[in-house]
């Protein structure tokens, strides 16, 4: 197994629309390892694969509280949803960001399992909302883009000064000197 990239916003390779999973072998269930523990490692409770710059329909969840119900969804789709749920939701591609979103309260979704197996299910709370949002991730759309583009603004700059802080702590770290 490896730990993968995240693709931190706005890097334009987010925008990108996904293709459909057209082959179920083995190396697309080392890629859906790769995913869990990267999920995982991070940590995360929902990866896309656009979001390690691998753009085909699979998205990785698992919303228990001890990494023990991993779920995957290969070309899913949404078959009806209703309800309003507004939360409070994070992205492993922007990281430390966090704001309400409007989502459906409960979706039927279908998917296909890593055997290429057509499942369907009813879906509510936490698992409901983390599939539509990574859902969006399929088709290039992020979380930041349901708030205001001064929020969006705020957001980048925010995020680039940190960028900005690692790259320069991290030559320092090897051993560049600095005078007082
Ligand atoms: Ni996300």
């Amino acid at each position: 197994m490896a730990l993968l990239t995240i693709l931190e916003y706005p890097d334009p390779r987010l925008r990108t629309k996904a293709q459909p999973v057209s082959v179920f072998d083995a190396a697309l269930r080392s890629r859906v390892d790769d995913m869990f523990e990267t999920m995982y490692a991070a940590p995360g409770i929902g990866l896309a694969a656009t979001q390690i710059d691998w753009h085909q329909r699979l998205i990785v969840i698992d919303v228990s509280e001890n990494n023990a119900s991993r779920q995957v969804f290969i070309n899913p789709e949404i078959v009806s949803s209703e309800g309003a749920a507004t939360g409070e939701e994070g992205c492993l591609s922007v990281p430390g960001i966090y704001d309400d979103v409007p989502r459906a309260e409960r979706i039927v979704a279908r998917w296909q399992d890593v055997n290429g197996q057509w499942q369907q299910g009813a879906l509510d709370g936490m698992l409901a909302v983390c599939l539509q949002h990574e859902m969006d991730h399929l088709e290039g759309k992020l979380f930041v883009d349901y708030l205001s583009e001064l929020k969006r603004q705020r957001i980048r700059k925010k995020l680039d000064k940190e960028r900005r802080a690692r790259a320069t702590a991290r030559p320092a770290a090897g051993g560049r000197t600095s005078s007082p």
